[in-house]
This record gives C-alpha cells, structure tokens and sequence, in this order.
C-alpha cells in the first residue's frame, strides 16, 4: 500500500501532532508507526504498559493507539491509567478478533474507539480521525462546561450584590429617619455575636445572626416619625403602632431573605416574650425561634443602656439585673448567662457603636442563591 494514496494533499491531515504506539510486538507497531507518520503524526513507541507510562510522564500525546494483551502492564491497566492522569488523551485499543467483549469493556472505561486485528490501514485510518474529532468535541464541550459555571458563578455572584444593594438601601433610608436605630442595631449585633460565640455557635448561624441583628428593626420606616421621635410616654395606640415594625420588616425583607429564613426570625419574632405575653405571634418557649431569643437578649441590654428621648440610660449593672430578673418569664435563661458570660466583669460596656460594616450573607444563604 503506498503513502502516496493519501498524502495527496500538500500537508498531511495531522502534521505534527504526537501519538504514542504500544503493542510487544514490534512489526505490528513499525506498520502502525509508518501508517501514522504517512498522516503528519509524530511518533513514539512502547512495547508495554509500562514503557508508555515512562513516554506519558515526558508529556502527555493528544493520541495512544495501545494494543490490549501485552506483558508486564496490559491494555486495560494501561487505559486506567490514561483516563485517571491524562483525560484529555484519545485512547484507540488494538484487539484481536475474539477480544471484541474486553474492546466494549474498553469503550465504557473510556476508550474512543477500538480496532479489531488483522485491521485494513484505511480502517486504521478512519478510526483515529474520528477519535481525534471525538478527543477535540470532548475537549470543547468540556470548556464550555467551565465557562458556563463560571458565568452561572458571575451572575449569582450579582444576584447577592443586588440583594445586599437593596437591603443596604432600605438601612440607609431608615438610617435617614431615625438615626438612633442604625447605632443601636450595629451594636445588638455585636452583642449577639458575642453570645453566639459563648454557646459556640458554628458560624454559619453566627453570621445569619449578625444579619438578622443588624436588620431586626428595619421595619422602624414603616413607622410614623411623631411616633418614633415622641419625647413623653406612648399611648397604647402609639405602643401598638410602633411594634408593628415586627411585621413590617418581615414583610419588606421576606421575598428578599427566603434563603435567610432564620434571620426573618429575628426581623419578625425579636420581641416575642418566653411567657407568651411578647408581639407578634404571643409565641410561648421553644415556639420563638432560638436566633430570635438570642437577639432579644442583645436588644434590650441595648435598649436599656442606650439614652433614649423618653428616658435615661440605665447603668450596666441595672441592665445585667434587670436580665437576670426577667429571665425564663421574658428571656430565655441560657441566652441570659451566655450574655453574662460574654460580656463578664472585666469587659468595657456598654460597647461602643461599631464602624459601618458591609452586609454579609450567610454561608449557607449564599449556597442556596447559587444551587
Ligand atoms: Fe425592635
């Protein structure tokens, strides 16, 4: 059979493009060699397993055309190996006739395709074009593959800015109508940080905590300023009025936080009352959600240590009595000596408003945005 039959064009298909030949027997492996440097390959040879893994480990060939029954590493261990360190080389076996069962078991394992002996050199021929077409669609799809998760990252990436964008806007507004509230939850959720790290929270509920801290009274913009501002005491309509932010800021944050649903808790249930006497729900006990009754605790040391337009501060240590006295009929007891705990004797308090920091997601929140 003469090259001339198909070098008729001025390059050959495959000009320079390395492949590797393994087969023991070396007149087979001279008429592959010679066929596949009749198409532009550049060869190299093996006489086993092992000698192509010694060729492989020089550098990968984007070809390996290997013969199945060999001594030392046979075919199959070989194709293992090709498929496990090098994925991106096309691997073509050689098999005898009555070998076509382990050629499939090949082609499950990763093979691209498989010659039976005595094979016909156009067969030979046509079998490694397609492999190296199949090898390059594989290689293709396979980038593809990356690029699109990287823009699926990249997109989910934004929808988080965006959420965070929107949730930042509505604290900026309310930061503009009661500046009193932006302080005071920066520093709830410091002190709720600082009792989840006391019970040893793990940080995905610590972060969803801080969140929920620092949005727990953003339902204060749907409260009228007079309200809000008012110097003397508050009627019962005015009371009433005000503790609707519950409800308001569960209601504005829900469709935006339904992958933070432990930090709507807090939005929506921080002034439940372990007894059952707390608003919205009258919740009893366990029924408050436990980041909820963690951040209560927070919320009113705040509160009471805090100088608001009705009344003085209370000193710490009224604040850490007045805890001790309400716990298990507003507060739930371990929260109280978690909260004792953290911030013992020894710690400056009340702590000072926290700088400005960026909004954060919770670690699982973001997963669930990204699934
Ligand atoms: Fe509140």
């Amino acid at each position: 059979m003469g090259q001339a039959t198909f070098s008729l064009a001025a390059m050959p298909p495959f000009s320079g493009v390395r492949c590797l030949v393994v087969d023991d027997e070396p007149r087979l492996r001279r008429v592959l060699i010679r066929l596949l440097e009749g198409e532009g390959f550049s060869c190299a040879e093996a006489g086993s397993g092992v000698e192509a893994l010694v060729e492989l480990e020089k550098g990968p060939v984007p070809l390996v055309i290997s013969d199945l029954r060999m001594p030392e590493m046979d075919g199959v261990s070989l194709l293992r190996e090709i498929t496990t360190r090098w994925p991106e080389t096309a691997v073509i076996v050689v098999t005898a006739v009555a070998e076509v069962e382990s050629a499939v078991a090949c082609l499950q394992m990763g093979a691209l395709d498989y010659v039976a002996k005595p094979f016909h050199l156009d067969e030979v021929r046509a079998r490694v074009s397609q492999a190296l077409d199949k090898r390059r669609l594989i290689i293709e799809n396979r980038t593809y593959q990356q690029n699109l998760e990287q823009r699926v990252e990249a997109q989910a990436r934004r929808i988080e800015e965006l959420f965070l964008e929107g949730v930042h806007a509505l604290v900026y507004a309310l930061e503009a109508k009661d500046a009193y509230t932006r302080g005071h939850s920066m520093r709830v959720a410091n002190y709720s940080v600082g009792i989840a790290r006391a019970l040893k929270l793990d940080d995905d509920l610590v972060d969803t905590i801080a969140l929920g801290a620092e949005l727990h009274d953003v339902g204060k913009i749907g409260v009228s300023e007079s309200v809000l501002h008012k110097a003397g005491k508050l009627s019962d309509a005015e009371y009433r009025h005000i503790m609707e932010h519950t409800v308001i800021g569960a209601r504005i944050l829900g469709p935006l936080m339904k992958d933070a649903p432990g930090a709507l808790s807090i939005v929506r249930s921080h002034h439940e009352r372990l007894d059952g006497t707390g608003s919205p729900d009258g919740l009893k006990g366990d029924q408050i959600p436990f980041e909820a009754r963690l951040v209560s605790v927070a919320d009113a040391f705040d509160a009471m240590t805090s100088v608001r337009p009705y009344r003085p501060s209370l000193s710490v240590q009224h604040a850490m009595r007045e805890l001790e006295q309400w716990k298990g009929v507003q507060f739930d007891p371990v929260i109280v000596a978690a909260f004792l705990k953290a911030f013992a004797e020894g710690t400056s308090l009340p702590i000072p408003t926290p700088q400005l920091q960026p909004l954060r997601l919770p670690l699982r929140a973001m997963e669930a945005r990204r699934a």
